[in-house]
């Protein structure tokens, strides 16, 4: 049976950067929207031009380069809006103006203060405007599932007339059950004039955990395109997880009758890019893309297992691109063996980052017999953070005890000078980042401090991240070594450096444009 075509519409880059404490960096969003073109999305949400200056720019770089699949950007119903979001879009090969507003009684009185004639009538003006200036419009009833349904089809209908060719209904905050959600299409499907000439689109978050399960029952009832975010990345619980609605339809091809572009393979390597990018690692009992997502614990299970795989797997990993269990690296392991696991997990190194990291991986595996994939992540994890002329930990020497207040001595080299300052803490973690505050000159808050093992045993290395702020703005940080001391150190300094590189970058951004 030939299955019909499910549109992919990723909002990681606009709704997914939502999620509390995520802030991608512009050249962070270009790698991210080429890494998705690669794996084969239809559309690529890039941003809310109108948002921000930064988001604007990010547009418009992210439409420079991607080919393949279409561009879009965010625009409330505001002529200036709409005006942004075509601006950045111009350089784009395809694009999409994504007009929205909300229409349920709740947002219409107390967010927009209008009456739905009003809201009506901007929808109706936006959708005309924006299809003056692009001929791909999507058009959408922001928290549509709480919406009069008489209403919806009145704006539906407007918005079709208008020129939307793609109507979406989003289940703004998660609230509908699974086949109310589903209905709603139905409904739409046979009461609006033009309904079945559009693309219906499918949006859901995940409030009350269902937002795989709503976005799966609009697809079964017509919706032909699905909007979804990399590990379901967005405000509040999120929103439908991308991996999971792609796998779903993919698995149950023979109850859905439905497919997608995606090439599944590069699932994993996404979802890690993400994870690392956003600092938020998926739990572990996540499904599809989780640590666990593949672990058989229980005996009955194992057995299972090896007599045939397919006993307790509905999906191979190897259909996700998860790499197959690796021989560990060792001392000798040479740059290309190196650059050959991080491309299976998920990174590019090549050059100068492939050199970094290669010295990186050197320096520890002086240390530690065999560096597995995870500690091979952490390393990555680490460089990637790691811009260019960045202030580097040279030495370091801490006093610390429980009767005495810690002193640190830190040594941290820029450009082939070095700078040394002590300084004293509560205890050493905090001596040795005051210490770097007096070199960097940059002092920073601590706003969260996490430690973890990478792996098990004596010689584990310890990978720390922190968050920090200075002046309005919060950087992470990542540092990994055998010595928890040292990681911390190495995580500070990261987050001090990205955030010189982000204010340097923009400045020069500012300059050019
Ligand atoms: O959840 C939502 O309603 C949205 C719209 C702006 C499409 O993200
Ligand atoms: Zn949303």
């Amino acid at each position: 049976m030939a299955a019909d075509r499910v549109k992919i519409f990723d909002t990681t880059l606009r709704d997914g950067e939502q999620t509390p404490g995520v802030s991608f960096h512009r050249a962070e969003k270009v790698e991210i929207a080429r890494a998705l073109e690669t794996m084969g999305v239809d559309i690529i949400e890039a941003g809310f031009a109108a948002s921000s200056n930064g988001d604007f720019k990010a547009i418009r770089a992210i439409s420079q380069v991607v080919k393949k699949a279409t561009v879009c950007s965010l625009a409330r119903c505001v002529a200036a809006d709409i005006e942004a979001a075509s601006q950045a879009l111009e350089a784009a090969a395809q694009k999409r103006i994504h007009v929205f507003i909300a229409t349920s009684p709740i947002h219409m009185s107390a967010k927009l203060r209008m009456t739905p004639d009003e809201v009506y009538e901007a929808a109706v003006r936006s959708v005309t405007l924006a299809r003056n200036l692009c001929d791909d419009v999507e058009f959408s009833l922001e928290d549509a599932t709480r919406t009069d349904r008489d209403f919806l089809f009145r704006v539906v209908e407007g918005a079709i007339r208008a020129g939307a060719t793609t109507i979406n209904l989003p289940d703004t905050v998660g609230y509908a059950a699974v086949h109310e959600y589903g209905q709603m299409f139905l409904d739409v499907l046979e009461k609006v004039p033009g309904a079945d000439a559009v693309t219906l689109s499918a949006h859901c978050h995940n409030d009350l955990g269902l937002g795989v399960a709503t976005s799966l029952e609009g697809v079964r009832c017509g919706a032909r395109q699905v909007e979804c975010t990399i590990n379901g990345l967005g405000e509040r619980a999120g929103n439908a997880p991308m991996e999971e609605i792609v796998m779903g339809l993919r698995t149950r091809r023979n109850y859905y009758g439905c497919d997608t572009n995606i090439n599944t393979r590069g699932l994993y390597r996404v979802s890690r890019m993400i994870a690392n990018l956003s600092g938020i690692e998926p739990a572990p009992n996540k499904p599809v893309v989780g640590a666990n997502a593949f672990q058989h614990q229980s005996g009955i299970h194992q057995h299972g297992i090896l007599a045939s795989r397919e006993t307790y797997e509905v999906m191979k990993p190897e259909d996700l691109g998860i790499p197959q269990q690796s021989l560990a690296l060792g001392k000798l392991s040479g740059s290309h063996a190196l650059a050959d696991r991080a491309h299976q997990l998920g990174y590019t190194l090549e050059g100068e980052a492939l050199h970094n990291a290669f010295t990186r991986f050197k320096e520890l595996a002086d240390r530690k017999k065999e560096i597995t994939d995870a500690d091979v992540l952490a390393i990555l994890r680490e460089q990637r953070l790691t811009p260019e002329g960045s202030f580097r930990l040279f030495a370091f020497q801490i006093f610390t005890g429980n009767k005495m207040t810690s002193t640190a001595t830190v040594t941290v080299e820029k450009d082939g000078e070095t700078k040394t300052r002590a300084a004293w803490g509560v205890g050493p973690v905090e001596a040795c980042f005051n210490a770097v505050d007096a070199i960097t000159d940059m002092p920073c808050s601590l706003e969260s401090y996490n430690i973890k093992a990478v792996t098990e045993g004596q010689d584990a290395l310890g990978e720390v991240t922190v968050r920090v702020r200075h002046g309005g703005e919060t950087m992470l940080g990542r540092g990994v070594s055998t010595d928890v001391l040292e990681a911390s150190c190495l995580a500070y300094l990261n987050a001090v450096n990205r955030l010189i590189a982000h204010q340097e970058t923009d400045e020069i951004s500012e300059v050019q444009s």
